[in-house]
Parts: C-alpha cells; structure tokens; sequence
C-alpha cells in the first residue's frame, strides 16, 4: 500500500514536470512564430508571363552584370572581393544559381525594390541607400521587363544543386563556415560597416539554435529578431531545406553516428531472442 502511494506520487510528479514545466519551458526558449512562409504573401505579385530570350537581353542592359558575375556564363565578377566588399559593404553573389535559389515572386520584388524584398525598411531608406540599386525599367513595360529577367534566370540556372552550392551562393558572403573549411569573401570591417555586426559563423549554429528555429529564421529574420540587419534571404522551400541540411552535416557530423549508436544498443530489447549482434 505504501508502495502504491509513493508510486502515485512520483507519477503525479512526473505528470506535472512533464506536462506542465517542459513545455513552458519550450515556450520561453522558443516563443511561438508563424511557421515561414515560402509564398511570400506580403509581396505583389507579378502577374506577367517571363520570356527568358528577351530577358537575356533585357538582363544585359539592365546593369546586373556591374555588380555581379555570372560565371556559368562565362561572366566574371566585375571586382575582386576586396573592391567589393569596399564598394558595397558585401560581396555580390554570382547569379548562376539564382533561378533554383529563390522564389520567383520574391526575385520579381528583389529586382524592383531590393528593401523592401528584403524586409530592411528599417535599414535603408532615400538618404541611407541600399548598395544594390533597383532596376527602373529600361522603358517598356517595368513588370514585364522583371518577368523576362527572372525567366531568364531560371533559364540558365541548374535544375537542382546541392546544400553546400546552394549555402556558398546565399549565405556564405555574410557567414563563414569554418568546420567546412569555409572563411567570408567579404572583408570583416566591411561588413561590420554594412551589418553593425560581424554575422556569426555558422559552422555549429544548427546545435544552438535547432531545425525549427532556423525553417522559420532564414525565411523571415525579423520574426524573430525585431531590427535586425540580416536581410529575408527569398529561398524557396526546397534550397532552404537544402541549406539546413548542409547545416546539420557540418554541426551535428555524429548524428548518424548516434541514431545508429542507438539503434544498436536497443536491439538487445527489441530482438530480445538473438543473443549476437
Ligand atoms: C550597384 C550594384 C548592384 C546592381 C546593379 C545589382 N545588384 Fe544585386 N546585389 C548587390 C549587392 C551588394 C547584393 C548583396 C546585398 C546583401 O546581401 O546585403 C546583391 C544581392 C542580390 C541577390 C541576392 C538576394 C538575396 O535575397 O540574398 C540577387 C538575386 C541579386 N542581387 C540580383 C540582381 C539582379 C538580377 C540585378 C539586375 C536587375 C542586380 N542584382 C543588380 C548589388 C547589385
Ligand atoms: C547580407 C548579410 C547576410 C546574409 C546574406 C545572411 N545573413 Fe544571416 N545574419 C546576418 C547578420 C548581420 C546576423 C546577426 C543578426 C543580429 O544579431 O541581429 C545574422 C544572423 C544569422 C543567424 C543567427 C540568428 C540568431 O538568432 O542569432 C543565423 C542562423 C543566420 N544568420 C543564418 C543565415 C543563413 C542560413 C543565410 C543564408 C540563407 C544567411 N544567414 C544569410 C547577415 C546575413
């Protein structure tokens, strides 16, 4: 009897840590986001069908190619990174990967209006400009013209890459990643200059911060850190997943290793008449 009434007791112990303090504490070191949004619901769409012949055209006259290579292309980067990351405050990434990288909405704003694509109105504004300048129109008609543009991206770009591909050309020109052997093209006072802050590496982000956390940061920062100056980077869903995979290789390379640790510890259990293993 005795027994039984200890034996309730650590159960109604259990019951409350378990459904009472772990989840606030969950909550207090997760404050509950909106989970991301890979349509982009706050940007207008543009409603224009892209002719990626045309945007070739238009791409060139546009004067993307003053500040970024597009190597695929054969076109270099117009600067080496120093003279860049003085010039601009950050490397301006190759346009290679961008048709697979981001999504086509966002793209179609990015080309137009840079700040606000980027959810930095907080940051830039008439007198404070952003270093990459939005496209006027070449006279014709403006939406059209991005549509053709973003076509021709898409065109050019590779159907799929891989996460470490798809990191160096979103992420890396803020965040190097050390344990993957990866140091900033852009120089660090540069970007101090441009960010306020010289951005984390994130060789181990993936181990402080958690998968949830990062699906919902990368595809919206402000959610989580009010003014801050990373910029909403536009990835579709597919190269974000890539990205926090990359991440979870090179942070949490034992993982693997573990969930088969575990597995193997278990079988004892599991296959309890097989005696070697
Ligand atoms: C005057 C220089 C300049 C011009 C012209 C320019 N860009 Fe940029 N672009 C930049 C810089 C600098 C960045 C990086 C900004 C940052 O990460 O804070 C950038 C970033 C980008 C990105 C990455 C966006 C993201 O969400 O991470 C894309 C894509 C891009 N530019 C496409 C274009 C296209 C297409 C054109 C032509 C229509 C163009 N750029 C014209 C300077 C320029
Ligand atoms: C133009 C520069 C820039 C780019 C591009 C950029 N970031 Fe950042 N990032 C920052 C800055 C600045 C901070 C520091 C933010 C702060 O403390 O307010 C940051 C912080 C972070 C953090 C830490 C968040 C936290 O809660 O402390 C993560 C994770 C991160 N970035 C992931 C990424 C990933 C993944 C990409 C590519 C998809 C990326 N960033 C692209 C500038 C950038």
């Amino acid at each position: 009897m005795k027994e039984l009434k200890i034996l309730a007791i650590v159960v109604a112990i259990s019951a409350v840590l378990y459904i009472g303090i772990e989840p606030f504490a969950h909550s207090q070191m997760h404050p509950h986001v909106a989970p991301a949004d890979f349509s982009f619901e706050d940007l207008e769409k543009n409603s224009k069908t892209g002719d990626a012949k045309r945007g070739a055209q238009t791409f060139m006259m546009a004067g993307c190619t003053g500040c970024h290579g597009v190597a695929s292309q054969g076109i270099p980067a117009p600067m080496d990174d120093e003279t860049a990351s003085l010039s601009f405050g950050v490397v301006p990434p190759d346009l290679s990967t961008t048709g697979y990288l981001y999504d086509a909405n966002y793209l179609a704003t990015l080309i137009k209006d840079p700040v606000k694509a980027m959810k930095l109105e907080h940051k830039f504004n008439d007198s404070n400009p952003h270093p990459m300048s939005a496209f006027m129109g070449l006279g014709g008609d403006i939406d059209q013209e991005v549509a053709d543009m973003v076509a021709y991206l898409q065109s050019i770009s590779p159907s799929s890459i891989d996460g470490k591909k798809a990191y160096e050309d979103a992420c890396l020109r803020c965040h190097g990643i050390k344990y993957d052997n990866k140091p900033l093209p852009t120089q660090a006072d540069a970007l101090n200059a441009y960010m306020g802050t010289v951005p984390p590496d994130l060789s181990m982000t993936i181990r402080s911060k958690g998968e949830e956390y990062l699906n919902t940061f990368i595809n919206d920062p402000q959610k989580h850190l009010p003014g801050t100056s990373m910029p909403r980077v536009g990835l579709n869903q597919e190269a974000q997943e890539k990205i926090v995979s990359y991440l979870e290789n090179v942070g949490d390379r034992k993982k693997p290793e573990r969930e088969t640790l575990g597995l193997y510890l278990m079988r004892p259990f599991i296959i309890p008449c097989q005696s070697k293993f």
